[in-house]
């Protein structure tokens, strides 16, 4: 594992969120129940949409990676990882869970201030990390940053707490919403592939949902996002750089 030292992220309070314990436990306490993988399934799909534009052995760099469930997604279809964390426990979590998979490394680093030159990646994505961030400024100086990094002609996948969301509970986490990410589209060299919305009736809506009942929600879930994409909980845009 190719650990870049972090100079400050071990003391902001986002870093110090995703250690120990919580790290150890992130994937059982999110992905073990029905409706924490059906969650999972919906923002994997979005990540999918995106990687099937890309050629076998496309770079492509995780920003956020956690315990990289997407990365090691990506690994597994052949393409070339690079997957990046300010949390040294989550990496050593992930790192441990795809020990032997050649074609994924971990890099220890912040979003805002990626150490990778310009112009070196054919894919760069953010899930569930925006709105993780330390406010709405230092987010869209990570979009500004994975934009950056991504070549001409390349793929950029941005997630999103939505703020357009009607009757959305007032979260504590940074919120953002598709016209900011079009403003950073407008004053960057790149073009709005696709917009998508996940979960529009929530997350906590999704978490009183009975077991039983869930694949059957998780349809009633995809077809809202057809029509009501604009008003999901979490917002997705798909850039390429000109
Ligand atoms: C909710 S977890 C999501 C992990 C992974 N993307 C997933 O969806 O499973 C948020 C992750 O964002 C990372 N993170 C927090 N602040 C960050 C920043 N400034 N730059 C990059 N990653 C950050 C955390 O360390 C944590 O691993």
């Amino acid at each position: 594992m190719n650990e870049t030292p972090v100079s400050h992220a071990e003391n902001t309070s986002v870093a110090t969120a995703y250690r120990g314990r919580v790290a150890r436990d992130y994937d059982e306490a999110r992905f073990e129940t029905p409706q924490g993988r059906l969650f999972s399934e919906l923002e994997l799909q979005q990540l999918n949409h995106a990687a099937r534009r890309l050629e076998r052995g496309a770079r492509v760099l995780e920003v956020g990676c956690g315990t990289a469930r997407f990365s090691a997604s990506l690994a597994r279809q052949g393409f070339d990882v690079v997957a990046t964390d300010p949390s040294a426990d989550m990496i050593e979590v992930a790192a441990g869970k795809c020990a032997g998979t050649e074609t994924l490394r971990f890099e220890r680093m912040e979003g805002g201030d990626l150490s990778f030159p310009n112009e070196a990646f054919d894919f760069v994505f953010a899930i569930r990390v925006t709105n993780q961030t330390e406010s709405e400024e230092y987010a869209l100086r990570m979009i500004r940053e994975m934009i950056r990094v991504a070549k001409r002609g390349a793929l950029i996948l941005v997630e999103f707490v939505n703020r357009q969301r009607p009757l959305g509970k007032r979260a504590r986490s940074v919120r953002l919403s598709f016209g900011q990410i079009g403003r950073v589209v407008q004053d960057s060299d790149c073009s709005v592939v696709s917009r998508h919305g996940v979960l529009v009736f929530s997350q906590s809506v999704l978490d009183r949902v009975p077991d039983v009942l869930v694949p059957w929600w998780g349809r009633v879930e995809r077809l809202a996002a057809r029509g009501f994409w604009p008003w999901a909980s979490r917002g997705y845009v798909l850039l390429r750089k000109r």
